[in-house]
């Protein structure tokens, strides 16, 4: 098989194919036949099949991609974008469908809360389609997904520094966030720089760290296609601690980390 060769290119199984005709005759009698009734099987048609075809990528055209993309969607959306957009280009589908533009809520740490920071949610997004989610096998994403909290939260951030930076980078201080939340990441580098959460300086900060994020997620993957992926973390927090957490409990529960409820040994 082509490595650019489509979903659709690649051969829909009979099964799929005597469904999906079964959901075209069944959408056109109800009079809602859509442009896309190869998806609408039961068991979700070709979007569910995994792993999604991948090319690899390079980085940095990558991380430019990023850049210049959080200006417009932000740090998750920036990301997803990144990769997706150039896989709609040399793949085509699934990418083509796929609406890139919806994940722009993943910004200030889905829609303002400071959770997660954004381009760690997309990169988990991205790799877990690309290399297939967890129930499915897919073991590669689901690390991905926690090297990349793991990186994001000991880097010094911003890594990357765009070939045509919206500011100057003298202007950029570096900090290191010790998580992976938004709220902490952009809080710690804001009263690094003494920059307010408006500031042109503090918003490219966030363009470069997307930008960082796609970088090193595009590494990952690029490895994981030549079968030399290893995974960098092994945090397993329910299995040590019996409940889900970041790594630094002491940061926020000082030297007093509660002990929850653990399921009694038999
Ligand atoms: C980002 C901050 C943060 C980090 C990091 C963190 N926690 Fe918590 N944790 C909290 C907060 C806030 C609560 C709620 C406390 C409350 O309601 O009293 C909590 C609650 C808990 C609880 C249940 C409530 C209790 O008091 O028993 C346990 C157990 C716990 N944390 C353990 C851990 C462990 C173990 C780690 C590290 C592996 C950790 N936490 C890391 C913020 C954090």
């Amino acid at each position: 098989m082509e490595e650019n060769d489509t979903l659709e290119t690649k051969g829909l199984s009979r099964r799929q194919v005597i469904t999906g005709a079964g959901v075209l005759a069944a959408g056109a009698a109800v009079g809602r036949l859509t442009a896309w009734p190869s998806v609408a099987s039961a068991s979700g048609g070709s979007t569910e099949k995994w792993p999604w075809p991948y090319v690899k990528l390079d980085p940095t055209v990558t991380a430019e991609l990023a850049y210049n993309e959080w200006y417009r969607l932000f740090c998750g959306g920036a990301v997803i974008s990144s990769v997706f957009s150039q896989l709609r280009e040399k793949v085509g589908e699934p990418y083509k469908s796929f609406p890139i533009d919806s994940f722009v809520y993943m910004e200030g740490g889905v829609v303002g809360w400071g959770t997660i920071c954004g381009s760690n949610n997309g990169a988990a997004l991205v790799a877990n389609m690309i290399t297939g989610p967890r129930i499915a096998g897919g073991e590669a994403g689901h690390h991905m997904s926690s090297d990349m909290l793991e990186w994001y939260s000991n880097a010094s951030m911003p890594v990357f520094v765009p070939k045509t930076p919206k500011i100057n980078p003298d202007q950029i201080p570096h900090t290191v966030s010790e998580s992976p939340l938004c709220h902490v990441s952009v809080g710690r580098w804001m009263k690094e720089a003494n920059k307010p959460i408006g500031s042109p300086e503090r918003k490219d900060r966030c363009a470069r760290v997307a930008a960082s994020v796609a970088f090193h997620l595009v590494e990952m993957l690029n490895a994981w296609k030549d079968g030399k992926y290893e995974p960098a973390s092994s945090w397993s927090p329910v299995g040590d601690f019996g409940i889900n957490a970041q790594q630094n409990c002491t940061a926020c529960h000082g030297s007093d980390v509660p002990t929850p409820p653990m399921a009694k040994k038999s």
